[in-house]
This record gives structure tokens, sequence and C-alpha cells, in this order.
């Protein structure tokens, strides 16, 4: 497996669509909060999912989920994935996005890259173990994040 980026701008700036799911029932939402890396002797990736979020359930209920990463062109479906809920409309129809099932996931022939993640880990992002500036800035009201770290066992491109 190679692959190389910035990892500091890849989610940051890029953005990335995290799905989870087969192809009868999946979700898919932006993430821009994310992170490439190595823990327990394996490639990962660790995303960050607020627990008010229709992918959350799609995130515990299936065992691997995909990060995918797509052209500029695609910034506007990125912004409409990242601002409507799977629960409130069809976002496959309304996404012009042409879903691609994997062998234990899915993503989208759009992707310039997949990351194919097994889940490895979550766990809930405790205000009471953070800095109280970074609770009170992104927790007042809001709901938790749960933190998935995933071991990549396949990048397609
Ligand atoms: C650029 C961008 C980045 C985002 N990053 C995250 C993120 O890292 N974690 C998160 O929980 N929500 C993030 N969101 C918000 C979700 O994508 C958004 O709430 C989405 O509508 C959830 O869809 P769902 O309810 O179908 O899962 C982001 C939104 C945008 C526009």
């Amino acid at each position: 497996m190679e692959f190389t980026t910035d990892v500091f701008s890849v989610f940051d700036k890029k953005w990335a669509l995290l799905t989870a799911g087969n192809k009868d029932k999946f979700n898919t939402m932006t993430v821009s909060w994310g992170g490439l890396g190595t823990i327990w002797g394996k490639s990962v990736a660790t995303v960050y999912v607020r627990t008010s979020r229709y992918t959350h359930e799609f995130m515990d209920d299936n065992e691997y989920f995909t990060v995918s990463f797509y052209p500029d062109e695609y910034r506007n479906v990125l912004s409409v994935m990242g601002s409507k809920s799977g629960r409130d409309i069809d976002k496959m129809n309304k996404s012009g996005l042409t879903a691609k099932e994997l062998p234990q996931s899915m993503t989208f022939d759009e992707a310039e890259v997949t990351f194919v993640c097994r889940k490895l880990f979550k766990q809930e992002l405790k205000t009471e173990n953070m800095l109280p500036e970074i609770a009170s800035r992104f927790y007042s009201g809001d709901a938790a994040h749960d933190m998935y770290i995933g071991e990549i066992v396949e990048i397609i491109k």
C-alpha cells in the first residue's frame, strides 16, 4: 500500500466523505477532521463523528467504513453532504455521485482515492478530559464526538 499526501491539509482543506453501510442501506457525510497514522503496528485512519449524525448509526452498525477524497470540482457536492442529513433527504439521489459497492463497504466512482477501513476502536471524546477552552468552544450544547480508528485494509485509486 502506497499513498503520499500532506496529512495536515488533506482533511482540513480538501475534506472527505465518510461512508458506512452496504448497497441496500448506507449513508455518507463530509468530514474535515481526521488523521492518518500508525497504531498497534497498523496503518490507520481516524475520524471523529458527532453522535447526532445519521452516519454515526452506520459507523456503529458496520465493521468497515470508507474515507474517500474527491477532485475540486466536487466541492459543492461535499458541501451538500456536510449540511444535509440522510435522515431528511435522499442524499444519494441529490449528490450526483455514483455509488460503488465494495466487498466490505461503499464508496463512489468519482473518488480519486478511497481508504477502506476496518473499525478497530471507538471511544467518546469526553469533555472532562479536554482543555476547558476546547470543551466550551466545541461542545457547549452540541453532541459529543466519537473517535473511530480504522485499519486501512485497502487503498483504491
Ligand atoms: C466541511 C465540513 C466538514 C465536516 N466535518 C465533520 C466532522 O469531521 N465530524 C462530524 O461529525 N461532522 C462533520 N461535518 C458535519 C456533517 O457532515 C453534517 O452534519 C452532515 O449533514 C451529517 O449528515 P448525516 O446526518 O447524514 O450523517 C462537517 C461538515 C462540513 C461542511
